[in-house]
């Protein structure tokens, strides 16, 4: 099998390697459960979308949900990308990483009140709104703080991108989105409110989308939109065509970046739209492959159906199986020279959707450390402290220098904001 994550995830001799690091010794050094990324194969992610875009005004705004830790963002902020942030917690979180909110685009179907307030007064690029209520107290907002919130609407092209229907956004009936045909009257509204400023158009139609074809139909419904806004008199300076870019997990072949942008910028040229500001939303194709979860074995448990090999990592360091049941996959940190034998891979919560892996083949012995890969993508950044498991914690990799970028939660803190009664 060709490891996802290659050529920065590779195997020396019988040792798994993360670039310069040898995973092993980051788990020696720092513990189990650790997430490692790779800081070189987040950029060379970013690179053929950058290459694919140059001679083009745009802006790449990384995802943030998908991996938000501090310094992941400083890699890309100095990479010169933007944001797309979708909630007050994230907007705190970038600010803190030192970006400028005029780098930072404001997505979701929920902002509330204060979320809008704080957003004002950072001085985000751009608010994607997602629904007609929203853009009334969106403007409301504004005009109480004396600014103008520059808006675009989120449509709701109704487009399927094929992918698992959790993630799966482009649709008339997912919550996302204004639903194409209110769009016109939408931005009509919009353009007639006094807080607003119309500034775009935004859609995004899922994620892990393996396929160029929805994006493609999904641009052609936009710029009908588009055209038939600026009709309008409503002028849109800027066309978001969000993320949603799929990886290898194990054998899917989703097209390169710039693959899919060069038939993008074709259609976008064809139909005499290459001139305008592009904007792009990815998350899991820039952080996915560039990311690990290393785990310990702790027991091996030999079944009439099933061998089970328990690991210290678990649903709630890595919620992917247990929630879309993602395959995800599972190797030896250090190959042994046995036979191999199946295994589900599973963590020590009391759940039995608490997996990692189904039938997973694999020589391994207690003590011996795993890597679930493709974990730099919503890994993570979607953990919770379920059975009072603190967080793993976080390495990125630079070169052959390891730097820990988050502490592994300690028990204290789990419990810190927790009063007992008088
Ligand atoms: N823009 C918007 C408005 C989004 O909602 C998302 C992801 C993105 C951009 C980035 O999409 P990406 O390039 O990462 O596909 N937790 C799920 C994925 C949820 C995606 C939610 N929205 C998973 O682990 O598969």
């Amino acid at each position: 099998m060709k490891l996802p994550g290659a050529p920065f995830l590779a195997y020396r001799g019988e040792s798994l390697h993360l670039d310069g690091c040898e995973l092993d010794a980051l788990a020696d050094r720092f513990g189990t459960p650790l997430y490692v990324y790779s800081q070189a194969a987040m950029l060379a992610a970013l690179a053929p979308y950058q290459r694919a875009l140059v001679g083009r005004k745009h802006l790449i705004c990384y995802a943030m949900k998908a991996n938000s830790n501090l310094a992941v963002l400083q890699t890309f902020a100095r990479a010169g990308c933007g944001f797309d942030i979708v909630s007050g917690g994230e907007l705190a979180r970038v600010l803190a990483a030192g970006v400028s909110a005029d780098r930072v685009v404001f997505s979701g179907v929920g902002k509330t009140r204060e979320e809008m307030r704080l957003a004002l007064r950072a001085g985000v690029k751009c608010f994607n709104v997602e629904s007609e209520a929203e853009l009334e107290v969106l403007s409301a907002v504004a005009v109480q703080e004396g600014r103008q919130a520059p808006v675009s609407l989120r449509v709701n092209p109704d487009v399927d991108a094929g992918t698992h229907p959790y993630i799966s956004t482009g649709l008339k009936a997912n919550k996302f989105g204004v639903a194409h045909d209110r769009a016109v009257a939408a931005y009509r509204r919009a353009a007639a409110l006094p807080g607003l400023s119309v500034i775009g158009i935004d859609c995004h139609i899922g994620s892990q989308i393996t396929e160029i074809a929805p994006y493609l139909d999904a641009l052609d419904r936009v710029l009908d939109l588009v055209e038939a806004i600026e009709a309008q008199g409503i002028a849109l300076h800027h066309l978001d065509l969000g993320g949603g870019l799929g990886i290898t997990y194990t054998d899917e072949t989703p097209p390169a970046a710039d693959e899919l942008i060069g038939a993008l910028l074709t259609r976008l040229d064809a139909r005499g739209h290459g001139h305008r500001m592009l904007m792009f939303e990815p998350g899991r194709s820039l952080v996915g492959n560039a990311g690990v979860l290393l785990t310990e074995t702790l027991y091996l448990k030999p079944g009439q159906e099933k061998n089970f090999c328990i690991v210290d990592a678990a649903m709630n360091d890595l919620m992917r199986p247990a929630m879309y049941e993602a395959t995800m996959a599972i190797v030896a940190c250090r190959r042994r020279d046995e036979a191999p034998v199946t295994y589900d891979v599973v963590g020590p919560v009391c759940e039995s959707g608490d997996w990692l892996g189904r039938a997973r083949s694999l020589a391994v012995q207690p003590g011996d450390r795993l890597a679930v890969l493709s974990a730099g993508a919503y890994g993570m950044s979607m953990a919770s402290n379920y059975n009072t498991r603190g967080r793993a914690a976080e390495v990125l990799v630079v070169g052959d220098e390891a730097h820990l970028v988050r502490e592994r939660e300690q028990p204290a803190e789990l419990f810190r904001g927790e009063r007992l009664l008088p």
